[in-house]
């Protein structure tokens, strides 16, 4: 019998994949696992309606609030070590934290990155420049990339990788869309099930 995994998700944004992660709770795509904590860096961030919605508990860590990525980084570890984490879900969460998190939490914090690693990735790709790279770049397959974290920004081992095809007439935000719809939010549970159920 496997123990049942705690899961905190960090978030900054609208949460889609947060809600990809519910509705794989909810539905048993993932098994062995529940979210147990949302914390976002942004008070105002959509994901936080959905986590309230789903009665998960939340926690909001102001990242304006801290002066630098070392404190900010301190606030996060200090605000996770009351609960019993197992695994940290980063799900849209926009920064970079600093070793002491990494150390900490060694192996058990997953990443998901808007492109096929090792392109379009490291410091300063997130959100939607990793499209308007591709784009730029003029590559006709993107993708996106399940990776554990480690101390080298989107350097961690990958644990699960899809391909999106780029189309004709894309935008960044037309890529970013099918990217999250046809690879994201499937592979993301995936790689949380996989996890849970300790085949990783
Ligand atoms: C997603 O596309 C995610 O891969 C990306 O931000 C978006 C968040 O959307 N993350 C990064 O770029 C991190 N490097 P969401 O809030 O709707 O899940």
């Amino acid at each position: 019998m496997i123990k049942e995994k705690n899961i905190a998700v960090l978030v900054s944004g609208g949460g889609t994949n947060l809600q990809a992660l519910i509705d794989a709770v909810n539905d048993g795509r993932i098994k062995n696992g529940r979210i147990s904590l949302v914390l976002s860096s942004n008070p105002d961030a959509y994901a936080l309606t959905r986590a309230r919605k789903n009665n998960i508990p939340v926690l909001v860590v102001p990242r304006s609030d801290y002066d630098c990525r070392a404190s900010f980084t301190e606030a996060i570890v200090n605000a996770l070590s009351e609960y019993n984490t197992d695994l940290i879900v980063l799900a849209g969460f926009m920064y970079i934290l600093d070793s002491s998190f990494v150390k900490k939490y060694e192996n058990r914090i997953m990443n998901v990155h808007p492109a096929l690693i090792p392109s379009f990735c490291g410091e300063g790709m997130y959100g939607l420049r990793p499209h308007k790279a591709a784009l730029e770049r003029g590559v006709k397959i993107t993708g996106a990339t399940v990776h554990f974290v480690n101390e080298v920004a989107d350097g961690g081992r990958i644990i699960l990788q899809k391909a999106v095809a780029v189309e004709e007439g894309d935008t960044p935000e037309t890529l970013q869309k099918r990217v999250m719809e046809q690879a994201e939010w499937e592979i993301l549970p995936e790689a949380v099930n996989l996890f849970c159920c300790d085949k990783l």
